[in-house]
């Protein structure tokens, strides 16, 4: 693989905010559960002393590849630092069962720009690639579902992950073109969200079409309230959770998981915190960031 610049893979946002609330003790113990290309990870490893410990996990085989180069370390290695683990972070609970409880756990969910712009993942609507969009490369691909499920579910995967108006009259157009051919590559999806939405809101509504179909293919949010509530336990008293998303239901989901668990946790941020504007301007990627963050309080 092509050795990358770290910024080149992934430019790590909110890095201030990140390391602000997660507080990190120079010999804690912390779980970055979405590597990337180890923008946070770096930062976080750059306060730990000798006892400190970091375990980072990425689904994606890619991202483990590229950080295993970056730190010189091997994944699954335990005697050097950070420890990769190429898994879910779902698995977080189970992973650090026998790792004793943890003084903080980041998660900074979506994908990467490495992912977005290597357009053989098939995540950007820009590019022709085959529409894949998986993080792992097991289970149905986003042209699976666009040729296997039901025109309603579709509807419902564009309006509920894409909030998109025109969801219903997308996926009526797109089960009429896979009666003529199957759906293979972005392109294919492209020419029909074309043919149903006008141009000017064309760029829109194609981030949303592929950005709802992407957190489908993901399961990124119907498992992500559990995923969290699984994490709490793992926290140390005053262990720190900081999650950031891109998207209103992600951001939905985090505020609901720590206001359901308020016996365990204490609010570090009332509301969102969002990327200062200097950040949005040069790390447009950034702008949708929602950062939220709470510790444990026993
Ligand atoms: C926004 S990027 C993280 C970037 C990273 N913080 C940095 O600064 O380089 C999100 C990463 O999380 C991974 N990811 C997303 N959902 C995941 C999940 N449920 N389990 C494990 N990794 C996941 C993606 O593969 C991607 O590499």
């Amino acid at each position: 693989m092509h050795r990358l610049d770290p910024t080149e893979y992934h430019v790590p946002v909110m890095a201030q905010e990140c390391l602000h609330y997660l507080n990190v003790r120079a010999n804690g113990t912390y779980c970055d559960g979405t590597l990337g290309g180890g923008g946070h990870t770096g930062l976080i490893l750059a306060q730990l002393g000798e006892g400190g410990r970091l375990f980072s996990f990425d689904a994606d085989e890619v991202a483990i590849h590229h950080c295993e180069q970056r730190f010189g370390v091997k994944a699954g290695d335990r005697s050097k630092q950070p420890i990769l683990i190429h898994s879910n972070f779902e698995h977080m609970a189970e992973v650090m069962r026998t790792e004793g409880r943890v003084d903080g756990i980041l998660l900074d969910l979506g994908v990467s720009s490495y992912q977005f712009d290597h357009h053989e993942r098939g995540f950007s609507y820009r590019a022709d690639a085959p529409l894949d969009m998986r993080f792992t490369a097991s289970g149905p691909t986003a042209a699976d579902i666009l040729n296997e499920r039901s025109e309603q579910e579709i509807a419902k995967i564009f309006y509920d992950y894409g909030e998109d108006p025109q969801a219903r009259r997308i996926a009526a157009a797109i089960v009429n073109r896979r009666n003529l051919a199957p759906f293979r590559t972005t392109i294919d999806l492209r020419n029909v969200v074309v043919t149903v939405v006008p141009p000017q809101h064309q760029p829109r509504s194609m981030s949303r079409i592929f950005q709802a179909l992407r957190i489908a293919v993901n399961n990124e949010l119907v498992r992500l309230e559990a995923t969290l509530a699984s994490m709490i336990p793992l926290l140390a008293p005053d262990g720190r959770i900081v999650v950031m998303s891109y998207h209103s239901l992600e951001d939905r989901i985090v505020k609901n998981v720590f206001r359901d668990h308020s016996a365990e946790l204490t609010l570090l941020t009332k509301k969102a915190v969002e990327p200062q504007p200097h950040e949005v301007q040069t790390n447009p990627r950034s702008r949708s960031a929602k950062l939220r963050a709470a510790a444990r309080l026993l």
